[in-house]
């Protein structure tokens, strides 16, 4: 990993004004009873997200099975925070307490000379508890890019999160959702880096690693990362990133009649309605555990899942589809979560999704490229050559 990282990085660091920005993705490889949590704790995060009233989105989700984070710098000197991206949400925040026991990088306002006080309290009741803190200012490096005197949220009181996030392996979130769910009405990441005038071009794109890690990067898209044209489709609300669903196909079996999908990098896995994915189960053969996590009999011959978006195909075959394995039983990357009006009924296409279509997240016209995603030769056979 270290040398594919360290080439991206010296790509980087060689580029002037009106560059791309790469940030490095780590990837965490889970156990199989952590992907049965990650099923688990998918859900809960949606189930979260939808318990919060009214207008008010709950953003401090459970990722703590969150696969993919990289790092930036708050304050200055900068201070190093492992963040996941997270196109579910929109807001920064990040730790300014350690939990009893974690090893969480935190931030510490007193050591930073670009600090500014901003007060207004930041609190959101989730599952366990609650989650708080304050709205500062200061200054935010995501890669060679500086955002000057961003408003985010230090969180101090974190027990909501629960145990997970005192084992995980990241410090906070960066949201790269749209402003309509950014809590506290606060300007988005996406937002500030696109005003900061450096990026060539407002858009980001994600290349998830399946066996290695990842790539996301600003202002540009990684021709080594995809291969054919980009397919387009225009955002049918900005809030999450959302998009209309012309229709989901087992085999050639119509098997959803909702319209409507977002595509979130913080979620690991492939989520649709609660009925739409038992249906899907059942003809998989699938067996369903604790009542969310599905297994299949690993040699069983399953058939493709297609998502059809903007007239075009997505197809998931056999391998996509599965997460884990232990034994002759595979974890299906599928659940069921049923996302009320008036954002839902929708899919939610994460990781599993993120991993074979590499996706354009078209800021400046609102739209979503999809292109087929191009997986690096594995990390044995680059250090070889
Ligand atoms: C705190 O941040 C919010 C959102 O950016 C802003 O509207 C407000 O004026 C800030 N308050 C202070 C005291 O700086």
């Amino acid at each position: 990993m270290s040398r594919v990282i360290r080439s991206v990085v010296a790509a980087a660091s060689t580029v002037a004004v009106a560059a791309v920005i790469r940030v490095p993705l780590q990837k965490r490889e889970l156990s199989f009873e952590e992907t049965l949590d990650s099923v688990n704790m998918g859900v809960q995060k949606w189930e979260a997200r939808l318990a919060a009233r009214g207008d008010d989105p709950v953003i401090i989700d459970d990722y703590m099975n969150a696969q993919y984070f990289g790092e930036i710098e708050v304050g200055t000197p900068g201070q190093k925070e492992m963040v996941v991206f997270d196109t579910g949400s929109s807001n920064l925040w990040v730790p300014n307490h350690k939990p009893f026991l974690s090893s969480h990088n935190i931030y510490d306002h007193s050591k930073s000379s670009t600090y500014k006080k901003n007060g207004t309290t930041f609190a959101i009741q989730y599952g366990s508890g609650p989650v708080s803190g304050v709205f500062s200012a200061d200054d935010v490096a995501i890669g060679d890019l500086k955002l000057k005197d961003y408003t985010f949220a230090e969180v101090d009181k974190t027990s909501g999160l629960g145990i997970g996030y005192i084992l995980g392996k990241f410090d906070g979130i960066l949201g790269l959702g749209w402003d309509s769910i950014s809590v506290g009405h606060v300007k988005t990441p996406m937002k500030a880096l696109v005003e900061s005038g450096k990026l060539p071009k407002p858009i980001f794109a994600f290349y998830l690693g399946n066996n290695q890690p990842g790539e996301l990067l600003f202002g540009g898209v990684d021709p080594k990362h995809y291969s054919g044209d980009f397919s387009f489709v225009p955002l049918s609300s900005a809030t999450y990133w959302q998009i209309k669903l012309d229709a989901v196909k087992l085999g050639s079996d119509s098997v959803s009649s909702v319209k409507s999908a977002i595509v979130d990098s913080g979620t690991s896995l492939l989520a649709g309605p609660k009925d739409d994915v038992a249906k899907i189960a059942a003809k998989l053969g699938a067996k369903s555990i604790l009542g969310k996590e599905y297994v299949v009999d690993c040699s069983a011959k399953l058939p493709d899942l297609t998502f059809t978006l903007g007239g075009k195909d997505y197809t998931l075959s056999q391998p996509d589809l599965i997460l884990q394995q232990s034994g002759s039983q595979c974890i299906l990357g599928l659940t069921g979560i049923d996302v009320p009006a008036p954002r839902g009924p929708l899919w939610i296409l994460g990781d599993v999704f993120m991993r074979k279509y590499y996706v354009q997240f078209d800021w400046g016209q609102q739209r979503l490229g999809f292109a087929k995603a191009v997986q690096a030769a594995s990390e044995a056979s680059v250090l070889m050559v």
